[in-house]
């Protein structure tokens, strides 16, 4: 009955026992933040593709302290189309002309009676937070006392919360207005195609599960390998880190899907269920089983301190005492700056038992006899089983070759088109929880802000050579290659 437990206890938090919002689809889009960074990058190329796939068509309100007027925001819209590379005139059109703005400092009150007014007619708004999270008490607490909040369902950005105690407050100030069901927290990971995959490939087979756990799996890595640095953001990320970047999202996300246990249905609930309980078995990180580093140049960078002990790369160990993977190290290695830009999961199973072969002993021997299975998660798609296959002639000699289940190349549908569309539709399953978003920062905490000096790497290298120190037991890193096509 431990599925049956742990439901009831998600059901008895009390941000979920008001209900369910009903399952309508919001009627408008506000966009707090409308003259900012993230909705000029994201926001509106997946407003235009989603006219375009006949999936808007309601109000949009863009939300702003900019002193700006509605033509502003439109002629901003139409930048932000053309440095996407695609202007679509009609569904610019049709955005302009269901665009509507407020202007105004989110502390006064008359900022949202003007909200309120522009939604006259509106019965489900959905209000998209692109502020940043300084500024989320604020506004939730306008939306609230406006009354704009009814019937309402409200998204916000990552980063969520910079340690447990901020994710803590966030958290109480969101529900002092929205349920929880009401609130949708965004990890863009969770809208990737390749990530939606794991979950469909590991539950919609057979053959994964029996050999899913300790007895069979030897270890799993995940590398999130970026070229690039840190793109002109270098204010924002010397806030940040490596660990608050993209080890306690994206990363602890990715291993929630691989390493969670069946959800009883593929209903949100049932799956944040799931994935809560696999969150509660990590351990918290330990500073031994982590090493740091930051790339040569980094200091260099507009916004950087030149004293810098931000890391712009993670390597660790993370373990999870469940029944399933107690004694199963999960490595995971981020970094700006490194050979290739690649996000890769290698399950490595166990050895056979017996090297019955003797004419096989290629180099490398043990580790080139093991199973894999390979998830290439960005910028491919690919799911590949690792194998022996006999060579052909006389000798029982054999080679790695891969099984590739499935390739699809760069160029998914960007995930926040798929991410406000869910939001849009109240669909959850996309999204992170608070009680798991509050749980990931429990893991790191421990390793933020460590005093130690990080290790400085050459750019364009794997990070600091004592990162290896980490995976000994392993036999080292797995670093993703080029699929065919791959740019770097
Ligand atoms: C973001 C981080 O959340 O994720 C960036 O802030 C990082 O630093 C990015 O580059 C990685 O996402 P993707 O989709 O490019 O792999």
């Amino acid at each position: 009955m431990a599925k049956g437990q742990v439901l009831r206890k998600v059901a008895t938090t009390p941000t979920a026992i008001a209900g369910k919002n009903p399952p309508l689809r919001s009627d408008a889009l506000v966009l707090f933040g409308a003259t900012g960074d993230l909705a000029y990058k994201k926001i509106f190329p997946a407003l235009q593709a989603m006219v375009l796939a006949g999936e808007l068509d309601m109000p949009v309100i863009g939300m702003a302290r900019a002193g700006w007027d509605l033509d502003q925001l439109r002629e901003r819209i139409r930048a932000s189309l053309k440095h996407a590379g695609h202007l679509d005139q009609a569904a610019f059109s049709k955005i302009s002309a269901q665009l509507r703005y407020v202007d105004g400092d989110y502390n006064e009150p008359e900022t949202f009676q003007r909200l309120k007014q522009a939604l006259d007619g509106v019965h489900r708004p959905l209000h998209y937070l692109a502020i940043p999270p300084s500024l989320f008490d604020t506004v939730v607490k306008g939306l609230g006392s406006s009354g704009c909040a009814t019937n309402a369902r409200v998204v916000v950005e990552k980063p969520f919360g910079r340690d447990l105690a901020s994710a803590r407050t966030l958290n109480k100030a969101l529900h002092s207005v929205f349920k929880e069901d009401a609130v949708f927290r965004i990890d863009h990971y969770l809208g990737k195609e390749a990530v939606r995959n794991l979950m469909y490939f590991r539950f919609a087979n057979s053959f994964l599960e029996p050999i899913w756990n300790r007895d069979h799996v030897h270890n799993i890595q995940i590398t999130l390998a970026e070229h690039f640095g840190v793109k002109g953001r270098g204010s924002f990320y010397e806030g940040v880190g490596a660990i608050r970047d993209v080890v306690q999202n994206h990363m602890l996300e990715v291993v929630a899907l691989l390493a969670m246990d069946a959800p009883v249905s593929d209903d949100s609930q049932a799956i944040h269920a799931e994935k809560l309980r696999l969150f509660r078995a990590m351990q918290p990180l330990q500073p031994a089983n982590l090493v740091r580093g930051q790339f040569k140049g980094y200091r260099d960078e507009a916004g950087v301190a030149n004293d810098s002990n931000v890391e712009t790369f993670a390597a660790l160990k993370l373990e999870i005492n469940t029944w399933r993977w107690a004694g199963v190290p999960f490595y995971l290695r981020a970094g700006k700056r490194l050979p290739i830009t690649a996000t890769e999961v290698l399950v490595t199973l166990k050895s056979p038992p017996l090297a019955i072969f003797k004419q096989d002993q290629p180099e490398g021997m043990q580790l080139a006899h093991r199973n894999h299975f390979r998830f290439r998660l960005n910028p491919e798609v690919v799911i590949a089983a690792g194998a022996r296959i006999k060579r052909s002639g006389e000798a029982m000699q054999g080679d790695d070759v891969e099984l590739i289940a499935s390739h699809q190349q760069a160029g998914d549908a960007p995930p926040y088109e798929r991410l406000l569309g869910g939001a849009l539709d109240g669909d959850e399953t996309l999204f992170t929880h608070a009680e798991a978003v509050e749980e990931a920062w429990r893991v790191v905490d421990p390793v933020l802000d460590l005093p130690a000096p990080v290790k400085i790497y050459a750019a364009g290298s794997w990070g600091p050579e004592t990162s290896a120190d980490i995976v000994s037991a392993a036999g080292g890193w797995h670093d993703p290659k080029p699929e065919r096509s791959t740019p770097c």
